[in-house]
């Protein structure tokens, strides 16, 4: 992945804090900026594991789960077709839609290596450690006959240290992320393949 320093660490507008967008009104950017099939499912398997993990683990209230969910479904929404500007350009759309400045936040600060925004809040925080690894865990999944059903954490952790499976994941951000919070891998990864199993 290249670098797109986005070269400034402040987002949106404070005077629209608590300002969201409806899922449906997302789920239609997405539509309408994401033709290909398989980069909306992961966006969309993002957002279901960020809005569990802030229900599940977080106790956040729907307002705040939305945020997450938002946030996790957007984050690459403009990676297809601006990939020179990735991040740049859904943030901007989001700032001139006037939506809470947290989830722009939270998106650009999704790789810190590559957009120069370090994840401040445990909302940033989770879209790091979860961006790369659902990918991840994806992929594995596609190449098993049963895809996630019996698929299990030591599975996946084996294949991590399998350098030249889905060699575009890097590892080192999937590392760094970790050591930003206090949950053990084994338990991000069962969760993720927990929440993201059934999406479609
Ligand atoms: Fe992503």
């Amino acid at each position: 992945m290249a670098i797109y320093m986005l070269g400034r660490n402040t987002f949106g507008d404070p005077a629209d804090a608590g300002k969201l967008m409806t899922i449906e009104e997302a789920h239609q950017l997405l539509e309408d900026w994401v033709p290909n099939e398989r980069l909306r499912l992961h966006m969309k398997q993002v957002a279901a594991v960020m809005k569990a993990w802030a229900l599940e683990r977080e106790g956040a209230d729907a307002t705040t789960a939305l945020k997450w969910e938002l946030a996790g479904l957007l984050h690459d929404a403009d990676w297809e077709k601006h990939p020179d500007d990735h991040c740049r350009i859904i943030i901007e759309e989001l700032e001139r839609r006037h939506i809470d400045p947290e989830v722009i936040h939270c998106i650009a600060s999704h790789g810190p290596r590559y957009f120069g925004v370090e994840p401040e809040n445990t909302m940033d925080k989770m879209i790091y450690m979860f961006d790369e690894l659902s990918g991840f865990i994806h992929a594995a999944a596609l190449i098993r006959p049963t895809r996630y059903e019996g698929m299990d954490v030591k599975g996946i952790q084996k294949k991590l240290k399998t350098l030249n499976f889905a060699a575009q994941v890097n590892r080192d951000d999937i590392t760094d992320a970790l050591s930003r919070i206090d949950t053990p891998l084994e338990e991000i990864i069962q969760f993720i393949i927990d929440h993201q199993k059934d999406v479609v």
